[in-house]
């Protein structure tokens, strides 16, 4: 029998999110227009410097997405041929694609069940003689286990990325995402709790030196003008974007908070029910980009809900070894155990700021009708 919708829930509802800050974006743009400077300039530049601050950090370069961000800090780090680079079994693809791209191997950790992000115990397996560098993912936007993270990078002489694309102004034991590392890689995706109009990126960074070896990178190793120091590549933000994604920023706090409220009250709501809700580690600022739950028949509870008019992703169906890319790397189904298990239970529901608390019951009572029929 069809079943009849009595809302609409989206994923994610960016209209809502424009409606809410029109004027101040509107007006940012229309700067960026009369002043004919598109590329750098004073936007870049300030919003370089606010996100700094921000992270909590001495230097921010922009770049032209988060994907960029993880390649241009490889490279900054001369990661290339015969160097391996660990990440986490479970993330978005650029994580480990970025890897590639760079020239270096992948090297992939379980993740950790309850958190989803890698598994601190078994990164020390996983480095050997030709380690370079870890990516650190801070998946949904709560910070992986920096302590020990940071402890395996320190005592092996490997370099720490921070992949915080899902997770600016997250925190762990009171330090910003980004700031703990020796890189923190940003995505401004529109989905992300800091999305631009289009893509964009940003690499925080405490190290004065990387900074410019990164701001070299993102515009062809060229300074001066037309002499070529550094092979690198194009990969500048626009300033439209800096321009939209500083007015945003100025509300990043409230929209990261309300998420949180929002994850609260699902929680309140799945009290008893039969699914796993996020765990969050009390060490954490958790800034909910996702509110992930994880059910045995994810796939049915996805059906349920889009017939309810509830939009929800999976993110991700694939865990990253068992990528058809990553073939050659020789990895099978049963390497890492919790990935692959994440990969077939995990739910994003709607959690965006804008959702009322009536659009949240109503989720809530759509996912216990599956999960707890009476
Ligand atoms: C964990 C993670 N890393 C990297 C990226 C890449 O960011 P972008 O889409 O801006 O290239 C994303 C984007 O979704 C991400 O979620």
């Amino acid at each position: 029998m069809p079943v009849k919708a009595q809302m609409q829930v989206p994923l994610l509802d960016l209209k809502a999110q424009y409606a809410d800050i029109k004027q101040d974006m509107d007006q940012a743009v229309h700067r960026v227009l009369d002043s004919a400077r598109f590329i750098g300039g004073p936007e870049v530049v300030g919003l370089e410097e606010e996100v700094a601050r921000y992270c909590g950090c001495p230097h921010a370069v922009a770049c032209a997405s988060g994907t960029d961000a993880l390649l241009l800090s490889l490279r900054a780090l001369d990661v290339g041929p015969g160097d391996e680079v660990v990440t986490s079994a479970f993330s978005f693809f650029a994580s480990a694609g970025a890897i590639v791209n760079a020239g270096g191997r992948p090297v992939f950790v379980d993740a950790d069940p309850r958190t989803f992000n890698l598994d601190p115990h078994r990164l020390e397996a996983a480095i050997t003689p030709l380690t370079k560098a870890v990516i650190a993912v801070h998946l949904y936007g709560q910070c992986c286990d920096l302590t020990a993270v940071k402890a395996v990078c320190d005592k092996h002489q490997v370099f720490l990325i921070e992949d915080a694309a899902q997770a600016i102004g997250a925190e762990w034991e009171g330090r910003r995402a980004g700031s703990v590392g020796d890189f923190g890689c940003f995505s401004f995706f529109p989905s992300k709790n800091l999305g631009g109009a289009g893509d964009g990126g940003m690499i925080t960074t405490r190290d004065e030196a990387l900074s410019e070896r990164l701001r070299l990178l993102r515009e062809h190793g060229a300074r001066p003008k037309y002499y070529h120091s550094l092979i690198g590549t194009n990969s500048r933000l626009d300033a439209l974007q800096a321009a939209v994604l500083r007015v945003k920023l100025r509300h990043l706090d409230r929209w990261s908070e309300k998420r949180a409220r929002n994850a609260a009250l699902y929680d309140q709501l799945f009290e008893g029910a039969r699914l796993a809700r996020p765990f969050k580690d009390p060490r954490t600022r958790h800034i909910y980009n996702q509110y992930v739950l994880r059910v045995p028949d994810r796939d049915g509870l996805r059906r349920h809900l889009t017939d309810r008019g509830i939009g929800t992703e999976i993110y991700y169906p694939v865990p990253l070894h068992l990528q058809t890319c990553f073939a050659p790397l020789g990895f099978q189904a049963g390497d890492m155990p919790q990935a692959e298990a994440a990969a077939r239970e995990v739910l994003a529901l709607p959690i965006y700021p804008e959702l009322t608390d009536q659009q949240i019951r109503y989720v809530a009572a759509c996912v216990r009708e599956f999960t707890d029929p009476l």
